[in-house]
């Protein structure tokens, strides 16, 4: 139904796509995989007339066809949900469903008319969405099924979903994944980019693997496994971690029905030589627990101790006097400085202290070898003491950070999204490093959107909702589905 032939495309010196050739049958359901970077978004952004190719062309029914803007490419029935949606919080669902090409009577909006039409389509995929509601009141899930709704409203025939599982609890990808299979059942072509391979396969009729520009295999489900695929992806075997038995210490962290803005009543435990996982849809307070426990926000009632002391008042220079390390979830704004070098941003906060000084001056020798020491243990590429932060990859800048923060030896480790965008072989070595240092008895804190990196790196997790501690679960005991349903608040305690 659709061709695209030898696509190419470059942004600066960046080679995003490298004549990509890629053929898609009309009512299937292919999946696009690939690492970061590798290719995905700006392939299907050329298909969605978002970008234009440098060269090649795309065909529908074999004729060859510019897709000049979005508009075009919807002309000939191809629509995209991305990653980021482009809803207007202020208006209501039904508004922005139709918004663009409203259904009119005589010179006004036809509301009620829009309203109707958009309930129907909701009942028809099984989607409860109140056409009336604004969009600012609803869940992350809820909007993405709105942008659905909208694209199916402008009869597109080939849906792309960039990533859409990202921002979805378990449950809710399981009922998106129902729904795409509904509309591909339907006939309906449906194209989804992920990286989760597990998903890919239950999902996909046939899988496309890109990796660094180029599309390198196509495979169907039944003939691959997640193994072959995370090679195809990044050109060799991927590492797997174990994740031996925790030996628990003395407590390093507790909280006793600490509130502050964010946080309701939270009580939760951690002792050295584990990992405590906070499981959760994003805004549900995972970020000010992390900030209360590193000192960066104030709590207004409870009894927080940190390492065994019980602390009124905390600041980031107490914690860290404490035995405090934070890997914080946005690393170029909090942990990481640009414009300075690898072996700068070694010392941050510890620039006073042996080996970065001598008296009060700086330890230039002393400063080199402990940078070297780190880069090359934890394999920081290029290991280049006198290269700005900026110009390593997010991979690399991540593994720095860790390597600061773990260099410190802490007793309470806090990390937000440590593996957020990067690499597998990033994520697998970030990961280990987390592994490690629990089995030397640090506490780690661990907050992550991803439920499945909890699930990998957890002793027990607690699940966030509304600022509140609302369940907890022991590794023996974790259930996907029922922390699913406490992260949504469905679930009865
Ligand atoms: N609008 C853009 N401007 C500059 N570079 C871009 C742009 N879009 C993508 N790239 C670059 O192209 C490469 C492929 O990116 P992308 O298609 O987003 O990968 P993926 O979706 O597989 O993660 C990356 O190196 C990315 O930085
Ligand atoms: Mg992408």
């Amino acid at each position: 139904m659709i061709e695209l032939a030898h696509l190419t495309k470059q942004f600066g010196g960046v080679t995003a796509l490298d004549d990509v050739s890629l053929r898609i049958d009309a009512g299937e359901r292919l999946a696009l995989v690939g690492e970061n970077g590798a290719g995905k978004s700006s392939l299907m952004n050329v298909l969605y007339g978002l970008y234009q190719p440098d060269s090649g062309t795309i065909s529908f029914d074999g004729v060859p066809t510019r897709l000049r803007t979005p508009a075009a490419a919807l002309a000939r029935g191809v629509g995209m949900v991305h990653q980021h949606f482009t809803l207007v919080p202020t208006l209501s669902v039904a508004e922005n469903v139709v918004l663009g090409h409203e259904p009119r009577r005589g010179l006004g909006l036809d509301l009620s008319r829009a309203r109707t039409e958009v309930a129907a389509t909701c009942a028809s995929l099984g989607f409860e969405l109140d056409p009336r509601a604004l969009v600012s009141s609803l869940t992350v899930g809820s909007q993405q099924k709105v942008e659905i709704v909208k694209a199916l409203h402008r009869g597109v025939k080939t849906l792309v979903l960039d990533e859409p599982t990202a921002v979805l609890t378990p449950q809710e990808a399981t009922e998106l994944f129902a729904v795409t299979r509904t509309l591909s059942e339907r006939g309906l072509t449906v194209i989804l980019i992920s990286h989760k391979l597990k998903e890919v396969l239950t999902f996909a009729t046939r899988i496309a693997v890109m990796r660094r520009g180029r599309k390198v295999t196509e495979v169907s489900p039944q003939g691959t496994t997640p193994e072959a695929l995370a090679e195809a992806m990044i050109g060799r075997a991927a590492p797997v971690g174990s994740h031996a038995p925790a030996t628990p210490g003395p407590v390093v962290l507790s909280l006793h029905q600490v509130c502050s803005q964010g946080l309701v009543d939270v009580s939760l435990e951690l002792r050295a030589g584990e990992i405590l996982g906070i499981a959760g849809v994003d805004g549900n307070g995972q970020r000010e627990l992390t900030e209360v426990v590193t000192g960066l926000r104030p709590f207004t009632s409870g009894v927080l101790t940190v390492a065994g002391q019980r602390v009124d008042r905390l600041d980031p220079a107490r914690a860290r006097a404490l035995g405090v390390a934070h890997v914080p979830e946005d690393r170029l704004r909090r942990a990481l400085v640009a414009d300075l070098t690898v072996e700068e941003n070694v010392s941050l906060g510890r620039h006073t202290q042996p080996p970065f000084a001598k008296g009060p001056r700086i330890d230039f020798a002393g400063r080199r070898a402990r940078t070297l020491e780190l880069v090359n243990a934890n394999d920081v590429r290029p290991p280049t003491p006198t290269l700005r932060g900026g110009a390593l990859s997010g991979g690399n800048q991540q593994k720095l950070v860790v390597a600061r923060e773990l260099d410190a030896k802490p007793k309470l480790l806090v990390v937000n999204q440590p593996t957020r965008g990067l690499d597998i072989a990033a994520v697998e070595a970030v990961r280990e490093r987390l592994r490690a240092q629990r089995l030397e008895g640090c506490g780690v804190l661990l907050v992550s959107l991803d439920l499945d990196e909890v699930l990998a790196l957890a002793d027990r997790l607690v699940v966030f909702a509304r600022g509140r501690a609302v369940a907890t679960f022991e590794r023996a005991t974790f259930d996907e589905r029922l922390i699913g349903q406490h992260m949504l608040g469905v679930a009865h305690a």
